[in-house]
C-alpha cells in the first residue's frame, strides 16, 4: 500500500509544435505537470487540448521540442531511446480507447505476451496473466479472442495487461470514450484501485465528464495550457459517483 505522496512523475516547461504544411501548431505550450503515487489524476479538456500529446511527452512515446520529465526519479528524456524503451516497458502500463488487442492472440495469450517482452519466465507468465484476468473479473474469458468478446471485455483485457507488469505509472488516454456508462463505470475503478492498492500513479486523461467523480485530482486543460488543477476532497464526494457536480465541471 501506497499513500498520495509521492512524486511519481514531474514535467516542466513541456513545449510541442507539429508542422502542417508550411505552419506550425503549437500543442503543448510550456506545460507544467506532476502525479503522485496512488493518485488518479485526471486530466480533461476538449478534444484537440493536447491530451494525447501530453500523454505521449510523459510516457517517453514522443519526444517534446523542450521540456523535462522526471519519471521515477530518472531524467526521461536524457536516456538514450533504448533505456527509454525499457523504461516503458518496465514500468509504463498503457491503456487507450482502441483497446489495442491483437485480434490472433487470445486474452490469456495478449496478456502473457507482454510478460515474456519484459523476460518473464513462462511459467511465471502465463501465473500472472491468469491472476491479472481473474483480478478484472475475466476468468471465465482467458481463451476468449477480442471477436468473441464485448467492448467493456475488451478494455478490461486492456487493462488486465497493464496491470500484470505492476507498473508505477498507468496512463490511460480516453479509456472510456468507446464504452457505454456501466462498462465506463468498470474500466475506472479497475484504474482506482490500481492506484489504491497498488500505489501506481494513474494518469487518465479523457473528455467524459462522469470520470471526474473518481478522481484524486482533476486537471483542466486546453489548447495546450493547463487551466486548472485541484484536488477533489473526497470526504466531500457524494456517494452517488455519478452525481452531477457542476463547481467541477464548470471549473
Ligand atoms: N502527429 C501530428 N501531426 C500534426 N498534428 C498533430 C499530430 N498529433 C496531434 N496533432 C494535433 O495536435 C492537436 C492536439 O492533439 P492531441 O494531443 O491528440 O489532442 P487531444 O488528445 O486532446 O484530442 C490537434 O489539433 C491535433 O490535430
Ligand atoms: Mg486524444
Amino acid at each position: 500500500m501506497s499513500s498520495a505522496s509521492e512524486h511519481a512523475i514531474k514535467a516542466h516547461g513541456l513545449y510541442k509544435r507539429f508542422k502542417t504544411g508550411r505552419t506550425h501548431i503549437e500543442v503543448l505550450k510550456r506545460v507544467d505537470f506532476d502525479a503522485l503515487h496512488g493518485d488518479v489524476t485526471m486530466v480533461m479538456g476538449p478534444s484537440g487540448s493536447g491530451k494525447s500529446t501530453l500523454v505521449a511527452a510523459l510516457s517517453g512515446l514522443l519526444k517534446p521540442d523542450e521540456g523535462q520529465v522526471s519519471a521515477l526519479g530518472q531524467d526521461l528524456w536524457g536516456l538514450r531511446q533504448n533505456r527509454i524503451d525499457r523504461f516503458r516497458l518496465d514500468h509504463c502500463g498503457f491503456i487507450f480507447q482502441g483497446f489495442n488487442l491483437f485480434s490472433a492472440l487470445t486474452a490469456l495469450q495478449q496478456v502473457e505476451i507482454v510478460l515474456k517482452y519484459q523476460g518473464v519466465p513462462k511459467r511465471d507468465a502465463r501465473r500472472r496473466a491468469a491472476d491479472a484476468l481473474a483480478e478484472v473479473g475475466l476468468e471465465m474469458r482467458m481463451n476468449s479472442r477480442p471477436a468473441e468478446m464485448s467492448g467493456g471485455e475488451k478494455q478490461r483485457v486492456a487493462i488486465a495487461r497493464a496491470l500484470a507488469k505492476q507498473p508505477q505509472l498507468l496512463f490511460a488516454d480516453e479509456p472510456t470514450s468507446a464504452l457505454d456508462g456501466e462498462n465506463g463505470q468498470i474500466v475506472i475503478r479497475l484504474l482506482q484501485r490500481a492506484a489504491k492498492s497498488h500505489g501506481a500513479a494513474v494518469i487518465c486523461v479523457t473528455h467524459d465528464p462522469r470520470l471526474e467523480a473518481y478522481a484524486d485530482r482533476i486537471i483542466h486543460i486546453e489548447d495546450g495550457h493547463i487551466l486548472d488543477d485541484h484536488r477533489v476532497d473526497r470526504a466531500e464526494a457524494p456517494a452517488d459517483p455519478l452525481h452531477h457536480r457542476p463547481e467541477l465541471v464548470e471549473a
